[in-house]
């Protein structure tokens, strides 16, 4: 990291959640404490990144679009505290030349405070991701959605946001399109997925399941997973997929994927979780074709980041753990909506030698710290592709840190080592 010759010390305000007490609008300048602007030449993980103003770059959960020349990075705005995992302000963008350095281009989709709007301030909206789709000429973004609750839930306000808790039962994707990458992204619809659609490598084994289901017990659909909880048979075979059948699949921890043939993906974690579905999009981006594969059955899987290289399909994910860090997953397949295999845990060696002070280790077995969000290829360089992890710090959710690391390779499967410094030159090395 390297102080540019011209840096000046910034004085940043402190975002404080309580300049939204009475539901005024929160502060684009938000950003945490005073900092200096600092140009970067290498990447440095887990450490705080400022952006071009001095400010912690504020895209938790992020997607990266590569467009016109430049980086953009999409992620949650978070704010301080236990909160901040609420969406109180939208989604921020980000661009950058080198990936590095990161230039604040403000909110892309702000949250409402339209009493009807399913984007309403408060709303738990993660994960947000961009494509373009060169047909329409729009910016498709794609978000989870977990709606809020209770008596208050049309209420912008903070101290009705700290009263009640979201509806963890949404599980909505929600579609937002612009005329710009930076946007401003008109918020389209949300929904549950497939709607009485079975998927395509499943759809004779569900029919025959759920006839097995309605000849044991009529009450079968009465199922979660904390209430008469199915056997992981049935969870494999589909219960919690065939309990949502009419009302459209759940749809929670998602990513995007644009294949070199234009055609684009959407994953999400589905049936409480507990299995993946990888959806074909319609052909404008903002739906879907009615092509899609449950995968990864029953395994838990979230955090899903997909890249391609040689013609294989590579996917990080996580294990559900909540906020906490868990070890990481690679997983690969043929095509898109093939049989997906699930390789282990990527992350090798010793890991962050200091790390933050938190009851965890920031070695392998916790993904150094971190969870998956993306993958970034680099462009101008051959296989040259970048895992990009959240360290989420959930009791003061602006706090969070990114994790960028460079994917190598270990018998033809990637991996991710920890480095505490490194730079895009590491591709031109041999460690590839
Ligand atoms: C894990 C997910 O990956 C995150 O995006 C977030 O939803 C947390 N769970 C919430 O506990």
């Amino acid at each position: 990291m390297k102080k540019n010759k011209n840096s000046s010390i910034l004085s940043v305000a402190v975002f404080s959640v309580f300049s939204l007490l009475g539901g005024g609008c929160a502060s684009q300048d938000s950003g945490v404490n005073t900092a200096e602007i600092i140009k970067y030449s290498d990447f440095n993980p887990a450490q705080v990144l400022l952006d071009n103003n001095g400010r912690h770059v504020n895209a938790h959960g992020a997607g990266f679009l590569y467009d016109n020349g430049k980086y953009y990075m999409f992620g949650e705005h978070k704010v301080g505290g236990t909160v901040g995992n609420r969406a109180l302000v939208g989604v921020h963008c980000y661009s950058s030349d080198d990936l590095y350095n990161w230039k604040d281009e403000g909110i892309a989709l702000p949250m409402s405070d339209d009493p009807d709007s399913e984007i309403i301030r408060g709303t738990v909206l993660e994960r947000p991701k961009v494509i373009y789709n060169p047909k329409t000429k729009k910016y498709v973004m794609w978000m989870h959605l977990e709606f809020r609750k209770g008596k208050f839930a049309k209420s912008p306000k903070l101290e009705h946001i700290l009263s009640e808790s979201p509806d963890y039962r949404t599980a909505r994707v929600g579609v937002a399109v612009a005329d710009k990458v930076t946007g401003p992204y008109k918020f389209i619809c949300s929904f549950r997925p497939q709607a009485g659609v079975y998927p395509v490598n499943d759809a004779e084994k569900l029919k025959a399941f759920r006839k097995e289901l309605d000849a044991k017990n009529p009450n079968w659909r009465d199922c979660d997973l904390n209430k008469n909880c199915p056997s992981k048979e049935a969870v494999v075979r589909g219960q919690f997929f065939l309990r949502d059948f009419e009302g459209g699949q759940m749809a929670r921890d998602m990513t995007l994927f644009v294949d070199d043939d234009g055609k684009a993906y959407y994953a999400c974690a589905s049936e409480e979780n507990a299995t993946l579905h990888i959806h074909e999009l319609s052909d404008d981006f903002q739906g879907f074709t009615g092509r899609y594969v449950r995968v990864l059955r029953g395994d838990y899987h979230e955090a899903p980041a997909f890249f391609k290289k040689d013609g294989k399909y590579w996917l990080f994910t996580s294990h559900c753990t909540g906020w906490a860090p868990n070890p990481g997953r690679i997983s690969v397949c043929d095509s898109m909506l093939g049989e997906w295999k699930e390789l282990g845990n990527p992350c090798r060696g010793e890991g962050q030698k200091k790390s933050r002070t938190r009851p965890y280790s920031a070695k392998p077995d916790t993904t150094f710290l971190s969870q998956s969000t993306a993958v970034i290829p680099v462009q101008g360089k051959k296989d040259a592709f970048i895992y990009v992890g959240d360290r989420w710090i959930s009791e003061d959710a602006i706090d969070g840190r990114y994790v960028f690391l460079p994917i190598e390779w270990e018998n033809g499967t990637p991996i991710i080592k920890w480095y505490d410094k490194w730079d895009l030159s590491f591709f031109d090395s041999d460690k590839k």
